[in-house]
């Protein structure tokens, strides 16, 4: 790929993990999509100027725009993998679909910076939208799930982030964009932790404290990362960017699973391999311990795209 004219992504879309997140989903009010696209580029382009501010807290944030809703914002031209979200069930297990048309994505080493930016943002897109969720998310212990077990562990590293998360050459008009899946899980941690821990560890198919994959042979077809750990006809690893972190208060609790990619087939295929299964009675048994609250689908387009579209 050529960086040279690679437009500037959103820094927030493949940044490293911090300790507090912001989610901040929008539905946006009829009729006002000209002054939308010009205050949508206006906080995007707030959020890229912060992550310098805010350095020394490593603040990054990045804007989505919902699958249903992009047609109305940017009128011609779409991501050209861009659909709702795949909403799926068997059995009782459940990945239902719940759309918004914004997604706002804030996080900072510093909750109260972004307790700031959040309200600003708000504010900058007054009138324009309404606020239909928001919820906190933080870093539990040393980046584990709510479940005890370290979350991210496999996530690519480095420079590979970016050729895992964001479109390239394959649809031009839309490099340096990704493709963003949300679904905000609640576990059901009283069950969760009634089981004994080599019980919870045949279902994510990792040591809990020390976090220590299981061998090949010994990962049961019913464990979280044999479910997700897939791999294409070449034989090359489907990947996807988790920019996941645990959220909720003791009432209701789990993880807003994030995923960021340049492409939507690897998330779909890897929430089919968790709740379909195989096809032989194989399902991830960690869906009998979690429940998906919402689904949604997403697109976050390059810096410069966003800046592109105000008229
Ligand atoms: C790996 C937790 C949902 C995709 C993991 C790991 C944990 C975990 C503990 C092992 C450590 C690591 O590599 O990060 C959870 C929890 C979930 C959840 C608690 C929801 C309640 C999902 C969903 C997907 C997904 C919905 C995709 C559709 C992955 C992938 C890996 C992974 C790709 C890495 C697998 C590997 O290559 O070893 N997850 N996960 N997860 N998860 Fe999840």
């Amino acid at each position: 790929m050529d960086n040279q004219v690679m437009p500037r992504e959103q820094l927030g879309v493949c940044a490293e993990g911090n300790l507090h997140a912001v989610y901040l989903m929008f539905n946006a009010n009829e009729g006002v999509e000209q002054s939308l696209r010009a205050s949508l580029a206006s906080v995007a382009q707030y959020l890229y100027d912060l992550t310098d501010q805010y350095a020394d807290s490593a603040f990054n944030g990045f804007v989505a725009v919902g699958a249903n809703y992009w047609d109305s914002l940017f009128g011609q031209g779409r991501p050209s993998q861009l659909k709702p979200f795949p909403a799926m069930h068997e059995g009782n297990r459940e990945a239902p679909a719940l759309e918004y048309d914004l997604f706002v994505h804030l996080r900072c080493d510093r909750l109260d910076i972004l307790h700031l930016v959040a309200n600003e943002v708000n504010q900058m897109l007054d009138e324009l939208v309404e606020l239909v969720d928001e919820e906190r998310g933080f870093r539990f212990m040393d980046n584990r799930d709510l479940t005890g077990f370290v979350d991210g562990t496999e996530n690519p590293r480095g420079r590979h982030r970016q050729d895992v998360a964001l479109v390239g050459d394959e649809d031009p008009a839309f490099r340096g964009g990704a493709y963003v899946h949300v679904q905000k899980f609640a576990h059901n941690l009283s069950k969760w932790h009634r089981l004994p821990v080599k019980k919870q560890e045949d279902i994510i198919g990792r040591t809990k404290v020390d976090n220590i994959e299981y061998e090949s042979a010994d990962k049961p077809l019913t464990s979280h990362i044999k479910r997700v750990n897939l791999k294409d006809e070449q034989g090359n690893s489907m990947e996807i960017l988790r920019q996941s972190m645990p959220y909720g208060s003791v009432k209701e609790q789990g993880l807003m699973f994030i995923s960021v990619c340049r492409t939507p087939s690897h998330f779909e295929k890897m929430l089919h391999s968790m709740v379909h299964g195989d096809g032989e009675g194989n399902h991830d048994h960690l869906m009998h311990f979690t429940r998906a609250l919402t689904g949604s689908s997403f697109f976050a387009p390059s810096l410069d795209y966003l800046l592109q579209g105000q008229d």
